[in-house]
């Protein structure tokens, strides 16, 4: 799948046309939709507002290049009128949360895999050219090289999140040979800034929310994995949809440094007055499904250019502050 495709004559999308972004109102998705606003694209957004909010996308919604469609990317014939003319759909709606799909594992077949067969489906019969994937480093599995490369195999996903992320590229992979799409697959570290609504600094805000002078932590402290802040990761897909022209193009984006649990419990204790006493639960994983380590080879998407503003620690403080200062108010 990987690099062995030929390049396509496709050019980028320079033109200006409407793009779908489906998971538009989410925490990534908002900033997505407002860089491709300022780049003047019509921005059509898909999103059920199951984790997203329509206040994400704010002042966005005042200016005519935007359109939110409250609608569920299960239902193919719910969306496929929105694909209509598009230049490209970004595909971000999913389930984001790993744990919620072990509790029921309909939920990434139906949200995740079969929600991306719709998307795919939407694409191929209005004749879209390019279709940009949110996917993650958990379709890795237990990686045994770091950091890991894009050509790392065999993907062994741990969770049923990450086994709908693997299928969801397979078939992205599958539509691009089969009907001449061209496919960006992104494969995210942990992405992190305003609008989280899951992830490690958010639950661990919330338990202090609820219990201030105990901070659990699932694992013992040991996971460490790298962050990137949501705006690089907007730069880095939007860097790599304007540079990468193969049939399908395969990118991990993250930074190349990480930080453990226990760095992130102790920096989130001292942003809430250091009363908190720390207490591990014990064990490598936090939870079934977790990865303890993830370090990305970031070798290519920086050979297009991509250097990220902030570091994984620096992008970790700064949501720190952000998240501390937010519930002081
Ligand atoms: N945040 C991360 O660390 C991270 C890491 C790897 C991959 N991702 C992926 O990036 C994408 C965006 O994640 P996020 O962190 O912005 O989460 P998010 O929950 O803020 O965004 C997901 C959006 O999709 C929408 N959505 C969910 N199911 C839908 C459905 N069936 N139909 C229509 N809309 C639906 C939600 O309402 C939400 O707006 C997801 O695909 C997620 O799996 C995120």
């Amino acid at each position: 799948m990987l690099g062995c495709a030929p390049r396509l004559d496709m050019p980028p999308i320079a033109d200006r046309g409407p793009v779908v972004v489906t998971g538009g109102a989410g925490a990534i998705g908002a900033p997505l939709v407002r860089s491709l606003l300022e780049d003047g694209h019509e921005v059509r957004v898909l999103d059920n507002l199951s984790s997203g909010r329509r206040e994400s996308l704010g002042r966005m919604l005042d200016n005519s290049g935007v359109r939110l469609e409250i609608v569920d990317i299960r239902s193919l014939d719910s969306i496929r009128k929105s694909f209509s003319g598009a230049k490209a759909v970004w595909h971000l709606a999913a389930n984001p949360d790993i744990r919620l799909g072990t509790a029921d594992p309909r939920v990434d077949l139906e949200h995740g895999t079969l929600g991306t067969f719709n998307v795919l489906e939407a694409a191929r019969t209005n004749d879209v050219p390019r279709v940009l994937f949110s996917s993650s480093s958990v379709v890795y599995g237990l990686p045994e090289v770091f950091p890991t490369p894009e050509s790392y195999g065999p993907l062994l996903p741990q969770s049923l999140y990450g086994a709908s992320k693997l299928a969801s590229e397979a078939m992205i992979s599958a539509y691009a040979h089969s009907y001449g799409l061209e496919g960006h697959i992104f494969r995210f570290a942990n992405i992190i800034g305003p609008g989280m609504t899951h992830g490690v600094i958010y639950d661990f805000f919330e338990k202090l929310r609820k219990e201030p002078k105990r901070l659990e932590v699932l694992g013992d402290g040991r996971q460490s994995k790298s962050y990137l802040r949501v705006d690089d990761c907007v730069s880095a897909m939007r860097l790599a949809e304007a540079k990468s022209r193969e049939r399908v193009n395969v990118f991990n984006l993250g930074t190349t440094d990480r930080v453990s649990v226990r760095e992130i419990a102790e920096l989130i204790v001292a942003a809430h007055g250091g009363h908190a006493r720390i207490e591990y639960m014990g064990g490598e994983r936090g939870w079934p499904g977790d990865i303890p380590q993830q370090l990305l080879d970031v070798a290519r998407i920086q050979a297009l250019g991509f250097r990220p503003a902030l570091s994984s620690l620096a992008a970790v403080e700064l949501t720190i502050r952000e998240l501390a200062s937010a519930r002081h108010r």
